[in-house]
């Protein structure tokens, strides 16, 4: 069994590409953030990078978050340095509330990291439940049953065109929604048309299943249902 990415690990891989840069490794932003133990940084990943199969391949999880998650927190803790924005003063989730001060950079990493940390805990190994609870009755009130809300939540990733994210979200009202968010947008920003707390996220760009599913986004997402944590999706419920 691979290990789970881990922060030895990822300063390792940091240190790496420092150094192929020219960079000093004290100014690399990345390991800073990692020092400082905050959310700017790429946490571990909660599980082993087979323990998602046969839904989501290890190969595939080992490139989407030792590759391409881990770059979005590095180019992230860039942007930051040079816009100024300090972990310790401005939390991830102001910087999404208030990203259209910032750059494209911020925009795209920081959303990048911050949807990806999202939707690691979105996942977990052998949890193949329904949602129940308070959380049932939302999603039976919202969208009329489980199965009604995950063909809408399935539609709603299988339409976004090109890249991005499908998502269920609690509206400021209190209403749960279900909807998508181009690139690395998502509902936090002040920016995005689909507005609201995220619930559930499902990443629909290719790198996140193409290795297993090539073109056949659908299958992927209705795979996914089998791994979807729904502890996690209920404890982000208002
Ligand atoms: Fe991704």
């Amino acid at each position: 069994m691979k290990k789970a990415y881990n922060r030895r690990v990822f300063l390792k891989d940091s240190s790496k590409a420092a150094l192929a840069a020219g960079i000093g490794i004290s100014m690399i932003p990345s390991v800073v953030a990692a020092a400082a133990g905050n959310e700017f940084e790429q946490q571990p990943l909660p599980y082993a990078y087979n323990s998602l199969e046969p839904y989501i391949d290890a190969m595939t999880m080992e490139i989407h978050y030792s590759k391409h998650a881990a770059t979005y927190a590095k180019n992230l803790a860039e942007a930051c340095v040079a816009e100024k924005v300090s972990p310790q003063t401005m939390s991830l989730e102001n910087l999404m509330r208030n990203i259209s001060k910032y750059s494209a950079k911020m925009r795209n990493n920081g959303g990048g990291h911050f949807n990806h940390e999202f939707f690691w805990k979105c996942m977990k190994p052998g949890s193949a439940n329904q949602p129940s609870g308070k959380l049932l009755t939302s999603i039976n009130q919202s969208f009329g049953s489980y199965e009604a809300f995950k063909t809408a939540f399935a539609d709603a990733g299988k339409n976004r065109f090109g890249s991005g994210w499908a998502w269920l979200i609690q509206t400021s009202e209190g209403n749960l929604k279900i909807g998508s968010t181009p690139n690395q947008d998502n509902p936090l920003m002040d920016i995005s048309e689909l507005k609201g707390t995220p619930l559930l996220g499902l990443d629909v760009w290719e790198h996140a299943y193409y290795l297993k599913y090539q073109n056949k986004r659908p299958d992927y997402i209705n795979n996914w249902f089998n791994i979807v944590n729904w502890d996690f999706v209920a404890s982000q419920l208002k």
